[in-house]
């Protein structure tokens, strides 16, 4: 094993996409930012520093971080900020992983722009389970708002109102065709003329946009490629396809799947899809779109981001072939994506769920409005779990836990909803939500079940959940409310899909299973952003065990104070 030195200075740097430019917060200048590759059982060190003038911190996404939660990340829950001037040297061990991540800031939405990608490469000498690709390649999926992002979500907080939409998702920090900005004249944005959304890619005439602002993926002709899809977007789960090209999954979430053949690739935010992709059409130009899924009636991100497939790129200029993306509410492709996902549960890499459980929970979450006197129409949005909109602190939780500091937190998360609902009804009348910073308690290595239910108290809403600290076996899913006699029957205790962030379905529920094998203080959320800033977050404490090795690591020197 080896240890791997990073630098990541946070700078604010211009750029400039859909014709117009803003300063942006960024890792050493880049957008997205520097990828991170290691080995499994690598030790990493970042040491990070803070030249901006907003506070930072950086969460490594799906790293369990065993032993070592103080280098999670999430503000006011592992730890406190990194203030401007600071630096902070983040320090962990990939253990027992390998496959694709994503590192992204986790304070406000500066992970709008700060993001990148992890590559857990298997131990030296050690074979992926599939066949060794040509090459390898990584996407990042992004959204990009010409408004600053911290302005967005500021005027959102302060009105109560939902924040602006992204003006464009992106592939590798680019848009796709966007018009020439100085002689064409058509102007992308703002919200309400934007280019409608296109889910046939038809519409625009790509050959009049000489700009293109489109990431290309240049490949051979017969070879097989890994694609390393990783989605960074703030508030959109996104459908990704490549025109005339099946993909075969092989990972999720750092974890080896079965592999499985598909058209389409669906992923929330904070999801990583692993594909291989076989080079195995005519010479030619194909699209690479993604667009959003929204099975909801609130507004949506309604830009097609665009991207091209090149084949012998020494070739000159070949005709586009197109693609057809799902429809924006297309639940079915969804639920066929991800009920085709199964751990590869092979001798080597054997799927270990919980076959009792200690603490079985059950999570109701969506949106809903609460009044308030200064905002806009006399109410604000709150989101929570159930019927808790969680405060953040200003003290890090996890250490007000290990230094013992009274006041920061309470442990009374319920474990059920006080007053149980027709979660995918109407709900009931005058349903006002509560404000707390509460944590749920685990002892050391007890076994989890939580089944986590959208409510449909405003709308139905699909919701990306994310576990920090542990991954998790998805055991179930299903629409409408779930049934404790009948749907455990149905639980797939055996080859389950093991990851850290699942899409919890449109006015449907989720049942998941972990061991609470790790020490610590550990973050659990939506992770579409608008959601988690109106609360729809709580956190797990693990109790330290009695062995040498069950208790969390003594927090490092340098650890920023609040
Ligand atoms: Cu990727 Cu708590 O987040």
């Amino acid at each position: 094993c080896r240890i791997r030195h990073y630098h990541f200075n946070v700078v604010v740097k211009n750029a400039t996409k859909l014709c117009s430019t803003k300063p942006i917060v960024t890792v050493n200048g880049k957008f997205p930012g520097p990828r991170l590759y290691a080995r499994e059982g690598d030790n990493v060190l970042v040491r990070l520093t803070n030249h901006v003038q907003y506070n930072v911190t950086i969460h490594w996404h799906g790293v369990r971080q065993l032993r070592t939660g103080w280098s999670d990340g999430p503000a006011y829950i592992t730890q406190c900020p990194i203030q401007p001037g600071q630096n902070f040297l983040y320090n962990f061990t990939l253990t027992g992983q390998r496959g694709t991540l994503l590192w992204h800031a986790h304070i406000s939405w500066l992970r709008s722009t700060v993001h990148g990608a992890i590559v857990i490469l298997p131990k030296k000498g050690v074979p992926y389970p599939f066949p060794k690709p040509y090459k390898e390649k990584v996407i990042v999926l992004g959204e990009w708002w010409k408004a600053d992002t911290e302005a967005v979500v500021n005027q959102a907080t302060q009105t109560g109102l939902p924040p602006n939409i992204s003006d464009a998702h992106t592939i590798n920090g680019h848009p796709g065709p966007v018009p020439n900005c100085s002689s064409d004249g058509i102007s992308i944005g703002p919200y309400t003329t934007r280019v409608p959304f296109d889910h046939n890619c038809k519409n625009r005439n790509f050959l009049r946009f000489v700009n293109a602002d489109a990431h290309t993926l240049h490949v051979e002709t017969g070879k097989t490629y890994l694609l390393r899809v990783i989605n960074a977007a703030v508030n959109d789960e996104l459908f990704f396809k490549i025109a005339n090209h099946n993909l075969t999954v092989v990972e999720v979430d750092a974890c080896y799947t079965k592999p499985f053949e598909t058209d389409t690739l669906f992923l929330g935010p904070g999801q990583t899809t692993t594909a291989l992709l076989k080079a195995d059409q005519g010479i030619g130009k194909y699209l690479i779109a993604i667009s959003p899924f929204m099975d909801t009636t609130v507004a949506v991100d309604n830009l097609t981001g665009i991207g091209y497939l090149r084949y012998n790129h020494t070739l000159a200029f070949t005709p586009t072939t197109f693609v057809a993306l799902p429809a924006v509410n297309a639940t079915p492709v969804t639920s066929v994506f991800s009920d085709s996902l199964r751990s590869l549960n092979s001798k080597q890499y054997p799927a270990n769920v919980p076959l009792t459980i200690d603490h079985s929970l059950f999570f109701t979450i969506g949106v809903g409005i609460n009044p308030c006197a200064t905002c806009f129409n006399g109410s604000r949005a709150v989101a929570a779990i159930n019927n808790v909109s969680f405060v953040m602190p200003t003290t890090a939780i996890l250490q007000a836990h290990y230094y013992g500091i009274n006041g920061v937190f309470t442990d009374d998360f319920p474990a059920k909803p006080a007053i149980p609902f027709n979660y995918t009804g109407t709900p009931p009348s005058g349903l006002q939500t509560m404000n707390g910073t509460k944590v749920y308690r685990l002892a050391y290595n007890s076994t989890v079940q939580l089944v986590i239910q959208g409510n449909t108290i405003i709308a139905p809403e699909s919701h990306p959940t994310h576990l920090h600290g542990s991954n998790f076996f998805v055991v179930g899913r299903g629409v409408g409310n779930f049934d404790p006699e009948k749907d455990p029957l149905k639980f797939n205790l055996v080859d389950p899909v093991e990851r850290n962030t699942v899409s919890v379905p449109t006015a449907g529920w989720t049942a998941i299973r972990f061991r609470a094998d790790n020490p610590g203080v550990w973050f659990f959320h939506c992770h579409l952003e608008v959601h988690t800033t109106w609360g729809l977050k709580m956190a797990f404490l693990v109790e330290n065990g009695k062995g040498p090795n069950e208790s969390i690591e003594p927090p490092p020197s340098d650890l920023p104070k609040c």
